[in-house]
């Protein structure tokens, strides 16, 4: 079934493409200092567009951190409201060598485009805007009423949206949010994302000597904090894969009997993901729980990298007086991170080894969240979602994490539907990140379709 607006899309398709190239030339990197500018010139662009194609409203609201973009238009007397959401942040594109083309010159190759940003979200965030662009241009009126939020920290864990969304703002009132940042299921299987994991990304201090200090003299002696944080990591895992944070699993809600038995028949080949998306020699992890199970419903321990000491070429032979571990514990649905981090963090001070002190730092943090299903934008969503791709939608969590989607339930009581066009192997915060060209095509007419069936 096509229409008016799905026609504009495919004869704009071009021009769409180059718009999206112009927004990934800009290194919107949020959690670097120095591109303060470029995260701001993002948000400027976007708004700029969304006055273009007719949009109304629009403005940056300033937080503390990267500005929000808003837009809205409000004429659709008697329709629902949605609140579209994406994010123009993203993450810092190194290891740079490993590129094989510059992460900020985006580049069409084997029926993708490549570029730091070209699935999340930069491209999705396209897919919603050229939507309601093709609804305008073609009907000179949109479906539904439509608020836009855009927010550029959200790689950095979205304090200044956090905020605005507890505070209420009159701005975010509508009965429910799109959300274009997740991925299809497999290529070509339409997708809708109903539960994501919530997380705490920590910093792990571990103190020794007041000063560096000669390791012959010293050592043997003097602590060595690398040797004591390395000993508090080995135990926050056991060799199966437990987490060993006394009560760190005391109040998971468990996927229901239902919702594991549809997972169970999803086309999932355990060996395939290894080899092509893993590309580890085996795969790890609790025993007794599917793959799907472990990164969707169960908790776990990353470290992500461990800063300081020396770490130049040739030797240099010190005892550090410091040593630090970035630490993230991803959440399901039932834990808190209030409660995860006092866990956390009671535990690493109790297992500290002797003669270092320690600080446990919480740098941020986000809510799992779990979307219920029952109503009529997921069924629209549904409805649509078939209609341009052929198939039945599969619902499907994620291990990833959006914080701001619970922040949308707790504090506005909006369901979002997580209507995403990414794809499992799009490399996402890794090298090489890419956008399937025919996934944003039909990602834009899925949410023309979405809008459209909502307003109906
Ligand atoms: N879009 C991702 C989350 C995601 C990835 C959802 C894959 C579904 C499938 C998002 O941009 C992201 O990376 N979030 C961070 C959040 C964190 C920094 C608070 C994450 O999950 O690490
Ligand atoms: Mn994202
Ligand atoms: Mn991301």
């Amino acid at each position: 079934m096509s229409s008016p607006a799905v026609a504009y899309a495919r004869q704009n398709q071009p021009r769409f493409l180059d718009e999206l190239k112009a927004l990934l030339r800009i290194p919107s990197i949020s959690t670097l200092p120095e591109h303060k500018g470029d995260c701001r010139h993002a948000a400027e662009v976007l708004a700029a567009d969304l006055s273009r194609i007719g949009m109304q409203n629009v403005r940056l609201i300033e937080t503390g951190g990267h500005p929000l973009v808003y837009a809205d238009w409000l004429h659709a007397t008697g329709k629902p409201t949605v609140l579209v959401y994406g994010h123009y942040d993203v993450q810092p594109p190194d290891p740079l060598d490993e590129w094989l083309s510059p992460p900020f010159e985006p580049t069409e190759r084997d029926g993708n485009i490549y570029a730091r940003g070209a699935v999340d979200d930069k491209g999705q965030v396209c897919v919603q805007m050229k939507a309601l662009e093709s609804l305008l241009a073609a009907n000179g009126s949109l479906p539904l009423n439509v608020r836009v939020i855009l927010e550029g920290e959200e790689e950095v864990g979205g304090e200044g949206i956090a905020a605005f969304v507890a505070s209420k703002a009159p701005e975010l009132k509508a009965d429910f949010a799109l959300v274009s940042d997740t991925e299809l299921f497999a290529p070509g299987l339409p997708t809708l994302c109903v539960g994501l994991r919530g997380m705490i990304y920590t910093e792990l201090e571990v103190r020794g000597a007041r000063t560096d200090l000669h390791s012959g003299m010293y050592g043997g002696a003097a602590p060595n904090p690398f040797i004591a944080l390395a000993q508090i990591l080995a135990r926050l895992k056991d060799e199966e894969g437990h987490i060993l944070i006394p009560g760190f699993y005391d109040d998971i809600i468990p996927p229901s009997p239902e919702e594991l038995a549809a997972w169970r028949s999803l086309p999932f080949d355990e060996e395939h993901y290894r080899i092509t998306e893993v590309g580890s020699r085996q795969l790890v992890g609790e025993g007794g729980f599917s793959v799907l199970e472990r990164t969707w419903a169960r908790p776990t321990v990353d470290v992500h990298g461990i800063p300081g000491g020396f770490t130049g070429a040739g030797a240099k032979t010190v005892i550090p007086a410091k040593a630090v571990a970035k630490v993230s514990m991803r959440l399901v649905p039932g834990m808190t991170p209030a409660k995860s981090f006092a866990l956390y963090k009671s535990y690493v001070e109790r297992i500290a080894p002797a003669g270092v002190d320690i600080e446990v730092r919480l740098i941020h943090s986000g809510d799992p969240c779990l979307i219920p299903v029952d109503n009529p934008y997921i069924q629209a969503a549904t409805l649509a979602l078939h209609e341009v791709w052929g198939k039945e939608t599969v619902f499907i969590r994620s291990g990833g994490s959006i914080p701001i989607v619970g922040d949308f339930a707790r504090h506005l009581g909006l369901p979002s539907v997580m209507m995403g066009f990414g794809l499992p192997d799009d490399n996402l915060h890794a090298p090489n990140e890419k956008f399937h060209l025919k996934n944003f095509e039909l990602g834009i007419e899925s949410v023309i379709r979405f809008l459209e069936e909502v307003g109906r």
